[in-house]
C-alpha cells in the first residue's frame, strides 16, 4: 500500500495523469462535434429523402392517376425500415399506409412536422417487438389534387442509433486508452523510483558509516546516470578531504605527544635533582601535572583515531565480554566505595563476542569512570552505579546507569561529540573526549551507543551485534 502511495506520488505518474486528463476533455470536445456534424448530414439526408419520394408520388398522381399513387404507397409502406407512410382523408380515415395516429396537426396542415411519440413499437418495426417505445418522427404532409393527404416520413429513431454507436465507440476507446495510459505510466514511474531507491540505499548506507560506498551506475548514460556519477565524484572528494583532516589530527597528537613527554620527564628530574626554592617546585609541579593532562588527550584522542579507522582485524578475537565486565567492576569496586557509592554488577555469564579487547575494555571503564565523576546524587550522596551486561535476542547488551543528576534529553547526541563537556561538568577533571570513544568503539564493533534516562541519572547503553 504504501508503495502504491509512493508511486501515485511520483513526478511521472503525475505527468501521465495530466496527459490522460487532457486526452479526454480533448477526445470528448472531439466526439462532441462529430456527432453534431454527423447527425446534421444524416438530418439533410432524411429530408432530401423525404422530398424525393413526395415529389415522385405527386408525379404519379398526375400522370397514372389515384389507383397508382396508392399502389407505389401501399407498396412503400410494406418495406421494413424508419419509414413512415399515410395516405387517406383529414380526419384519418386511411386508405394505404402504415400508421394512422398523427398529432391532429398534420394532416390539416400541409408542411413539415416533427413531433415525439410513444408507443408500444416503433414506427416499421417488427410488430412482434411489444417494448414501450419512445421516438421522434419527422414528416411532411401534402395535399394531393385528388383532395387526400399524403403524408411520408421518417422515423428519427435510426439516427439515435447511430449516435449511440458512435458514443459506445467512444466510451470502450477512452476506457482501453485509460487503461494502458494507467499501466504505462505505472512501469515508467516504477523504472524511475527503482532509479532513485538505489540511490536513497547508497546514501542510507553512507549515513551508517560506510563512506567508501557509491551510487550504482548504469550502461544507459541518461539522467540518472549523470547524477551518479556527480554524486560519486562529490563523495571521493569527500572522502578525500575527510581522510587528510584524519591524518591531520593524528599525526598533530602523535607528533606533539614525545616532545610533551619528554618535556614531562625534564620537569620530573629536575624536581628530583634540585634543591628548588618551593616556587620553582610549585612551578615544576604544575608543568607535570598539565602535561599528564596533555598527554591524557592526546592518548585518548589517537584511541578514538585507531577506533575510527577500524582496528586491523587481527585485533579482534574472540573476547567474553561478561569476565570483561566483572573485571572492570572488580577494579572499579573499591574506588567507588571510597568515593562513598556502591557498585553492583548485573552480569550474566559466558557471553561471548568477536571483538577488540582492549578497546571494549576501555570504553567500559570511561562510564564507570563517568558514572563515579557525574553519577553522584547532589541531595542524598552515596550514589549507585550499575554496570551490567545480558543478551538480548540476537544482540548484546552493556549497560552502566547511575542515579544522579543525568544528562538532559537535548545534549544526549551532543555529548558523544570530541570535547563537548556540560556546564556543570567544568569542576571535574576531564577532556570531554571519554564518550566519544565509547561511541568509535561501538561503531567499530558494528553497534551503536545512546544514552538513556534512568529516571533518575544515567544509563550509557552499548547495543552490539551478536553475530
Ligand atoms: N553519568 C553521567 N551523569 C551526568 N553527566 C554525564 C555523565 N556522563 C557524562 N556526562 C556529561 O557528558 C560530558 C561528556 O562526557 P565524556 O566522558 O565524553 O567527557 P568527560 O568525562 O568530561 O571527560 P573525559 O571522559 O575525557 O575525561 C561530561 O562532561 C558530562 O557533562
Ligand atoms: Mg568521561
Amino acid at each position: 500500500m504504501n508503495r502504491l502511495g509512493q508511486l501515485l506520488r511520483t513526478t511521472t505518474f503525475r505527468l501521465t495523469a495530466v496527459f490522460i486528463l487532457i486526452f479526454i476533455v480533448f477526445s470528448v470536445l472531439l466526439l462532441a462535434f462529430i456527432s453534431f456534424q454527423s447527425s446534421i448530414v444524416i438530418q439533410r439526408q432524411q429530408g432530401a429523402d423525404i422530398d424525393r419520394e413526395v415529389t415522385e408520388l405527386q408525379s404519379i398522381e398526375s400522370k397514372q392517376g389515384m389507383r397508382a399513387v396508392a399502389f407505389a404507397v401501399d407498396q412503400l409502406a410494406a418495406q421494413p425500415g424508419p419509414g413512415i407512410y399515410y395516405l387517406g382523408d383529414q380526419t384519418g380515415q386511411m386508405i394505404v399506409g402504415n400508421v394512422n395516429d398523427f398529432p391532429p396537426a398534420v394532416l390539416r396542415q400541409e408542411g413539415t412536422h416533427s413531433f415525439d411519440y410513444s408507443r408500444s413499437r416503433p414506427f416499421g418495426a417488427d410488430p412482434n417487438d411489444d417494448n414501450q417505445f419512445h421516438g421522434h418522427a419527422v414528416v411532411r404532409s401534402v395535399d394531393l389534387t385528388s383532395g387526400f393527404v399524403l403524408v411520408v416520413g421518417r422515423d428519427v429513431v435510426e439516427r439515435r442509433g447511430f449516435t449511440a454507436i458512435i458514443f459506445q465507440g467512444f466510451f470502450a476507446g477512452v476506457l482501453g486508452i485509460l487503461a494502458l495510459s494507467i499501466i504505462a505510466g505505472a512501469v515508467t514511474a516504477r523504472r524511475v523510483l527503482r532509479r532513485i531507491d538505489a540511490i536513497n540505499a547508497t546514501s542510507s548506507i553512507i549515513m551508517a558509516g560506510n563512506m567508501s560506498e557509491r551510487v550504482p551506475v548504469t550502461k544507459r548514460n541518461d539522467e540518472f546516470d549523470g547524477l551518479a556519477t556527480n554524486l560519486n565524484a562529490m563523495l571521493d572528494r569527500i572522502e578525500k578531504l575527510m581522510q587528510g583532516l584524519k591524518e591531520v589530527t593524528d599525526n598533530v597528537a602523535h607528533d606533539l605527544k614525545t616532545p610533551l613527554t619528554r618535556l614531562r620527564n625534564k620537569a620530573e628530574s629536575a624536581l628530583r635533582d634540585g634543591a628548588a626554592s618551593t616556587e620553582q617546585r610549585e612551578a615544576l609541579e604544575t608543568t607535570i601535572t598539565e602535561s599528564d593532562k596533555l598527554i591524557r588527550t592526546f592518548n585518548a584522542l589517537l584511541m578514538i583515531a585507531r577506533a575510527e579507522a577500524g582496528a586491523p582485524s587481527g585485533a579482534f578475537a574472540d573476547v567474553d565480554v561478561s569476565a570483561v565486565v566483572a573485571d572492570v567492576a572488580e577494579l572499579y569496586g573499591p574506588v567507588a566505595e571510597d568515593a562513598g557509592m556502591t557498585l553492583e554488577t548485573k552480569v550474566v555469564d559466558g557471553i561471548h563476542l568477536r571483538a577488540n579487547r582492549e578497546l571494549l575494555g576501555q570504553a567500559l571503564v570511561n562510564l564507570v569512570d563517568n558514572a563515579m565523576k557525574y553519577g553522584e546524587p547532589a541531595a542524598t550522596g552515596g550514589g549507585k552505579i550499575i554496570v551490567g551486561v545480558r543478551p538480548e535476542a540476537d544482540r548484546i547488551v552493556i549497560e552502566v546507569s547511575d542515579n544522579g543528576p543525568g544528562i538532559p534529553a537535548e545534549d544526549r547526541e551532543r555529548v558523544l561529540e570530541r570535547f563537548v563537556r556540560l556546564e556543570k561538568s567544568r569542576t571535574e577533571q576531564g577532556s570531554g573526549l571519554g564518550l566519544s570513544l565509547v561511541a568509535a568503539v561501538a561503531r567499530l564493533h558494528k553497534g551503536c551507543f545512546h544514552i538513556d534516562d534512568n529516571a533518575p541519572g544515567v544509563k550509557a547503553v552499548i547495543d552490539l551485534p551478536a553475530g
